[in-house]
Formats: C-alpha cells, structure tokens, sequence
C-alpha cells in the first residue's frame, strides 16, 4: 500500500463512516459489533493518515439524527467511543494525534463530555488532528452559529452587516479548521446526511462501493486517487 511519489495526500479528509450494521447483519451479528469493526476500521485509517501526511481527518461518529436507533445501539457506539478516548489520552504523545470535538456535546454523558474536555485540552499541534463529529448535523452547526452572532451582535460586539462568509466559518464548531479537499462515503450510499454542510461547498465527493468495517488503505489510496483525477476549478475556469 503506497501512493505514487507524485501524488500528495490531500491536507483534510472527511469520512463518513458508514455501512457497520449492514456489515454487522451479513455476518449474523448485532449491529454493535459492527460499530466495534467500525471502530477498529477507523485506527487503521488514522494510522495510515498519519504515515501519509493527511494533516486532519475529519470523522462522523454520532449524528443528530442517530439518537432514534435502539437505546442498546446508542449504548453501544457511546461505549466504544469511551473506550478509544481513555486509550488515546493514555497514547497521545506517542501516538501524536490530537483531538477536536465537533458537535453539541452537552447531550452527552458527563463522563464522555469529561473525555472530550480532556482530550481538547490536551492536544497540541501533533501530526494529525481529529475531529470527531459527536451529535453532530449540519443545519444544528449553522443554526448554532447563527445563534451565538445573534446574541454578540445583541452584546454590541458586531453589528449586522459585519457578518461575511469569514466572520461566519469562526462561529461554526470547525472554527480555525480548513475545509476538507475530499469527503470519501463508502457503503454504497450517494447522500451528504446532514455532514459539514458548509465547510463541502467545494469539496471533492468520493462515493465507494465498501462498507465501513471493510474499508483498508488500499480504500484510501484509491480515494485520493480519484481525488486527484478531478481537475478542481473553485468556480473558475
Ligand atoms: C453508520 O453505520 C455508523 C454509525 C452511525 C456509527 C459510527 C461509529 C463508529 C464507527 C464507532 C465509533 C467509535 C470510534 C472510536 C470511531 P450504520 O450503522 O448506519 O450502518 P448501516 O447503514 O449499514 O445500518
């Protein structure tokens, strides 16, 4: 598994990660042992980010539409989230991955919010950085936003008309973070769901026929590849 010489990694890659139930019913399991393939998929592929030079990875593990699945599903993947954050700040300096959270947090347990604190804090600028999307949509990220530039400009600290497209992106729980250059869903699914509505406006979408837990960095060479076929204009000519 290696990328041609000639071809860079891009600086941020967005996944959905998609595809751990049909995976899980295949094999005549429950659904959570998908979520727990799924979380082995994602090591794999932070891992193999890191070794390429991806600088963030940008990942959708909890929607805010994935509350209505069965409580012993949510259980489930808030479980296993909890599990890789204490190892992962047991193994951030080694590891050299640092962490950014983005989402309404405050749904979750005080437990998993504590972790999530924790690990924020912690980060420093290692080699790469991911970003966990935790009850996360994003409407509810712009909505958020719009919110919180209503009630500054309520405070006095901005006044209407200041709001640009530059001003907005430092409300959006991405704030600092640069807009991925690709977004891979595998699974087989050709929908965005709700996924960094307005960081994509120029994003690369690569759709792959593999589910989740399957997903290898041969997958991820294969992305980038793909990536770097499409000739990207920004609107331009
Ligand atoms: C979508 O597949 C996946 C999720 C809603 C959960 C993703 C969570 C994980 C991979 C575990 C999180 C943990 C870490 C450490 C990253 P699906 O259940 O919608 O699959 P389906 O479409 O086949 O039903």
């Amino acid at each position: 598994m290696a990328l041609p010489e000639n071809i860079t990694p891009p600086n941020h890659i967005a996944i959905i990660m998609d595809g751990n139930g049909r995976w899980a019913k295949q094999r005549g399991l429950p659904r959570t042992a998908g979520h727990a393939a799924g979380a082995e998929a994602f090591r794999r592929i932070a891992n193999y980010c890191r070794s390429i030079g991806v600088r963030y990875l940008t990942v959708y593990a909890f929607s805010t539409e994935n509350w209505k699945r069965s409580a012993e599903e949510v259980a489930g993947i808030m479980r296993l989230l909890r599990r890789y954050l204490e190892e992962a700040l047991r193994d951030m300096e080694k590891n050299r991955v640092c962490f950014r959270f983005f989402g309404d947090l405050t749904k979750l347990s005080p437990e998993l919010q504590a972790l999530c604190a924790d690990a924020e804090s912690r980060s420093q600028d290692y080699d790469v950085q991911v970003n966990f999307c935790l009850n996360y949509g994003g409407r509810d990220e712009i909505v958020h936003g719009a919110r919180q530039f209503a009630a500054d400009v309520a405070a006095g600290k901005f006044r209407s008309e200041d709001l640009t497209e530059e001003v907005f992106s430092t409300y959006l729980y991405s704030r600092g973070v640069p807009d991925p250059e690709l977004i891979i869903r595998p699974s087989g699914e050709q929908r965005t769901s709700n996924f960094l509505l307005w960081q994509s406006a120029y994003s690369e979408y690569v759709f792959m026929n593999v589910l989740w837990p399957d997903f290898t960095p041969e997958h991820l060479d294969q992305a980038i590849k793909e990536y770097h076929r499409r000739n990207r204009r920004f609107g331009g000519t």
